[in-house]
């Protein structure tokens, strides 16, 4: 249980989690950690926590540097708790150290949480402290991810400690961007926007203007690895993803009941491939919610398909209809398809909530049973007459 160092006085010091595989339904095959920071200064000062159940790695890397009674300040830049897990654990060793967080959401959500009347203060935008040779900035994020979010900048260092902001959930014993596979990197830091951040697509065009004025040659969030080479890529990337630009790609995404919605759901296929529109295929049979939604982060096109199932669209469908609605991808064009025997209310349905989503819609694809040769082609070639006319 090492502290790992960025500069001569500030280490991470946070858990590795290698086990978690599904962080509030999204599926973590890689793990991830909770990153936390130690400043060596006048006043020692720790920079959010850990998941209460790696409180031990915590104490145990702050306690190779020092002994923990002697931390006085705790900067608490978020109340979820994978960071503020651990405050009980440390507050026990630090009893009367100043707990700051943001005014008022942080201090109402700490309250709310933890029921202590730990010593807190409250702080805004623009606010700083002085900890010696180094200062803290507070600039308030609010929704990313949380109304309480904030980030603190240390101007003599230039480390941006930006908590959720541009995390990834990647465990790994290496802690820098230098150090690791950039592609993994970046994907996983896609994965982690389009499954936490998107709704806040405004919220963070609005921290990025923030971001690109500070200096920073070092960006420390508070999930996987750090920033110190690839801050112009992950900056453009969350602009481009903020901003909902979309590449030439289709997420076809679909469950059925007797293959014949995937029947049509490869005919989508082969005409986004006539067409040069690059797609993804996802039976949700096989394909999970939190993968889908990495799909869609770029792409224009969303097509749901489902069978109907006692007048309803299968659960499968119906759960990543909820799902991606409330991550509320913007400017995208929406296709509802699928197969029925009798009733057929399931496309209907994916079409109500596609319009409720804000999509442009492409006319419908809806057969009954199973479709001939005849049905398929008439299917595709109404496909392909809305997506020239798009
Ligand atoms: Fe990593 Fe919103 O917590």
């Amino acid at each position: 249980m090492q502290p790992i160092k960025l500069t001569e006085n500030i280490y991470w010091v946070g858990g590795i989690d290698w086990d978690i595989r599904n962080f509030h339904g999204y599926l973590t095959p890689r793990g991830t950690t909770y990153n936390a920071y130690l400043i060596l200064d006048e006043q020692i000062t720790l920079i959010d926590t850990v998941k209460h159940y790696l409180a031990d790695q915590l104490i145990a890397r702050i306690s190779k540097l020092i002994d923990p009674s002697k931390i006085q300040n705790i900067i608490s830049n978020h109340v979820e708790m994978d960071h503020s897990g651990s405050l009980p654990h440390i507050l026990k060793f630090a009893p009367s150290a100043t707990v700051y967080t943001s005014e008022p959401n942080g201090l109402k959500g700490l309250k709310r949480h933890y029921k202590q009347n730990w010593n807190f203060k409250s702080v805004k935008s623009g606010d700083k402290i002085t900890l010696g040779k180094h200062s803290l900035e507070f600039i308030a994020t609010p929704m990313i991810h949380w109304p309480d979010n904030m980030v603190t900048y240390c101007p003599e260092s230039k480390i941006l400690f930006s908590n959720d902001a541009f995390g990834q959930h990647i465990a790994s014993s290496e802690r820098f961007d230098t150090e690791f596979p950039k592609d993994l990197l970046l994907e996983e830091a896609k994965k982690y926007y389009a499954n936490i951040v998107l709704p806040y697509g405004k919220q963070v065009l609005g921290v990025l203007e923030t971001v690109k004025q500070i200096p920073a040659d070092t960006i420390a969030p508070s999930h996987g690895l750090i920033y110190r080479k690839h801050i112009p890529e992950i900056l453009a990337h969350y602009q481009k993803w903020a901003d909902n630009q979309t590449e030439n790609k289709a997420v076809i995404i679909f469950d059925t009941m007797w293959e014949s919605t995937r029947m049509i759901a490869k005919t989508i296929a082969a005409v986004c491939e006539k067409a040069g529109i690059h797609y993804r295929l996802m039976d949700l049979k096989v394909a999970h919610i939190s993968d889908v939604a990495t799909e869609v982060c770029d792409a224009k096109y969303i097509f749901f398909g489902s069978s109907t199932l006692n007048n309803q669209m299968l659960p499968t469908i119906a759960a990543a209809l909820t799902y991606l609605k409330g991550l509320a991808p913007k400017n995208r064009t929406g296709l509802a398809f699928g197969s029925y025997g009798w009733s057929g209310q399931s496309v209907g349905q994916i079409e109500e909530t596609l319009k409720a989503m804000g999509m442009t819609l492409l006319p419908q694809i809806k057969i009954q049973y199973i479709p001939d040769e005849s049905e398929l082609n008439a299917a595709a070639a109404q496909l392909e007459q809305a997506l020239n006319g798009h």
